[in-house]
């Protein structure tokens, strides 16, 4: 493949409807539309606090995707009493503070094992794909294998936040090398959050990595340009260097 899949994230789309708690923007509507444009996969994360995105927008993307759908949640038992019963192509199961603005880090697979062990067991026997959310650490990689998921997601925000350039550039080998770690351990490996138009480029390089899920700067971007551009020239971004024309 020429780049990594995109799993478009509709959280923020259904931020600006919940503001005024109308009727638009349909987060539903919108991802047929990135879907067109070239986006593989429909990412949302449905919160406990159900700030942005609702029950009846998961069940009717589940209804309506053509491509996956990564339902991004916490690993409790009411999620889980929910996507049993409706399941999705791929669950990430990522940490959750009311607190928080967005996901702040990643999950501590190292400190709670035995708690996500089963719930990722639970998912596997539903035959869901099971991806962790997690820093770019050896320590939660191996963790994450030992407990069953098949995939994990690695933490971009340090990257993406870093001003400092040399700094930046650490972040970024040490979600390389992580990314590296992931494939040798059999783990399949995603990246994202904070990702936008002019630092997705190396991210997307690494070959290791096979799904970038993108929010925020595509929501942002459509604003100016549309949902389909916005979609493509994301797109455009991640292509890899050797396929580039
Ligand atoms: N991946 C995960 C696990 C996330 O929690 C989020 C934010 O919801 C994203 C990716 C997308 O982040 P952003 O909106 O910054 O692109």
């Amino acid at each position: 493949m020429s780049r990594p899949r995109l799993g478009f994230n509709v959280d923020h789309i259904a931020t600006v409807r919940q503001a005024r708690l109308a009727l638009w923007p349909d987060p539903v509507g919108i991802a047929a539309i990135a879907e067109v444009a070239g986006a593989e996969q429909i990412t949302l994360h449905l919160r406990e606090d159900r700030r942005h995105v609702q029950e009846r927008d998961y069940a009717l993307l589940r209804e309506t995707k053509k491509g996956l759908l990564n339902l991004e949640m916490a690993a409790t038992p009411a999620m889980l009493e929910l996507v049993l019963k409706q399941p999705p192509d791929m669950v990430t199961l990522v940490p959750e503070r009311r607190q928080e603005l967005t996901t702040e880090g990643g999950l501590d697979v190292v400190a709670h094992q035995e708690a996500l062990a089963k719930a990722v067991q639970m998912l596997r026997e539903r035959d869901i794909v099971v991806s962790l959310f997690v820093d770019p650490r050896p320590e939660q990689l191996e963790a994450s294998l030992k407990i069953g998921a098949q995939r994990v997601e690695l933490h971009t925000g340090c990257y993406c936040n870093e001003t400092h350039s040399q700094r930046r550039l650490k972040e970024q080998q040490r979600i390389h090398e992580a990314a590296r770690h992931a494939l040798q351990l059999g783990l399949g490996c995603a990246a994202g959050h904070g990702l936008d138009y002019a630092n997705v480029a190396p991210i997307a390089a690494m070959v290791e990595v096979d799904e970038l899920n993108i929010g925020h700067s595509i929501v942002a971007r459509a604003l100016y340009v549309g949902i389909e551009r916005a979609i493509k020239d994301m797109l455009q971004c991640m292509l890899r260097p050797s396929d580039k024309p």
